[in-house]
């Protein structure tokens, strides 16, 4: 018997972290193959904060791209305490810049440039407000004495409420929710608000980090919570909801870097993404429901256009390899170990290759 195949529309990922140099070419080809656009994060080193920066990060990106790639990556301004309205918004006019970046200072890789107090950026707020950009925030608060745990939670109370109450018509993305707090907050507020959703938060709970001993490959911020929480993300990224998207967050970091004394936050999931999400939708009974989550509800948000192409994907075995050994083109190779290395994922996209 023919395998069950599912033909969506080609999804889009809201949230990649493409890097740079080396890294950029081993992981950008990933990202291509399976999605026709990406929101490409902005915490490099140093970080991206100005229209000529994102313009020349674009063209590295393109140059990584194998031959014939229709990808489009969208690129992403990194707010700073002190970055200029003027430059965000004359980005925005020139379309580099699809969005603005929050990530509040300390709170995650390459985040010390960030905001330390969200009224520094008051007159940026403003202006994105007022031209439509969205704003896309990592969900944090960085005080030392609130529990890793509730970092997210405290961060909707303390920031993000009172934030949406002076800028009601600020368009934001809540990036990677993990918790029932961000999942009600999202779902009961106003329709410029929307969340992104990672694979691996639908995947693994906090228990992933401790199985049997100490695993860094589930390590990423924000950190995986309790299960009650992963029950609410898939619940919402299944539910048909339009303000709950695709977002990877695929943030590699090589085995090396990962496998330390004090290893780097952040999971690699970008080769095998679509598949990962594909078996969470058949294990919820919603195949039905991954091409809006994938494909339609983070276009409709942004407001671009849907993509034309398709993709499909069929019910059989994906064997993920456990590490993935990936060259640049100077011949440099970085040691990857992937999401679910190791595992079988029961669909796989038609003709898909792992590198
Ligand atoms: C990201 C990274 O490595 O850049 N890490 C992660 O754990 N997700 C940064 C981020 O998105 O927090
Ligand atoms: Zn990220």
């Amino acid at each position: 018997m023919a395998a069950r195949q599912l033909t969506i529309r080609q999804p889009d990922d809201w949230h990649v972290h493409l890097r740079d140099g080396a890294m950029l070419q081993a992981v950008a080809p990933a990202t291509a193959a399976q999605f026709a656009r990406a929101i490409v994060m902005p915490n490099l080193r140093p970080p991206v904060t100005t229209v000529a920066a994102a313009s020349a990060y674009r063209e590295r990106i393109r140059a990584a791209l194998p031959d014939g790639s229709g990808f489009t990556p969208l690129m992403t301004a990194y707010l700073t305490d002190t970055i200029d309205p003027e430059e965000i918004e004359r980005g925005f006019g020139e379309e580099v810049f699809t969005a603005c970046k929050l990530y509040p200072a300390g709170a995650t890789t390459n985040s010390d440039s960030g905001v330390t107090a969200i009224d520094r950026i008051e007159p940026v707020l403003a202006v994105m407000e007022r031209i439509g950009m969205p704003l896309l925030i990592h969900g944090e608060v960085t005080d030392a004495e609130i529990d890793i745990f509730d970092r997210e939670a405290v961060f909707i109370e303390r920031v993000l409420e009172p934030l949406l109450a002076r800028h009601p018509g600020l368009k934001v993305v809540l990036e990677h929710i993990t918790t029932s707090d961000a999942v009600d907050f999202v779902r009961s507020g106003p329709a410029n608000l929307a969340a992104t959703i990672t694979p691996h938060h639908l995947h693994i709970n906090r228990n992933a980090m401790f199985a049997g001993g100490l695993r860094p490959d589930f390590y990423c911020l924000p950190v995986a919570k309790r299960e009650l929480h992963r029950i609410a993300l898939r619940a919402a990224a299944t539910s048909g909801n339009p303000k709950f998207f695709l977002g990877t967050d695929s943030a590699p970091h090589s085995r090396e870097a990962k496998e330390s004394a004090c290893g780097c936050a952040g999971i690699y999931n970008a080769p095998f993404a679509i598949e990962s999400y594909a078996a969470v939708f058949e294990q919820e009974n919603a195949l039905h429901r991954l091409e809006g989550f994938a494909s339609e509800f983070g276009p409709r948000f942004y407001g671009l256009p849907l993509n034309p192409g398709s993709i499909t994907l069929e019910e059989q075995p994906l064997a993920v390899p456990p590490v993935l050994h990936l060259n640049d083109a100077a011949g440099t190779s970085v040691n990857l170990v992937p999401f679910h290395a190791g595992q079988t994922l029961p669909w796989r996209v038609q003709a898909h290759e792992a590198q």
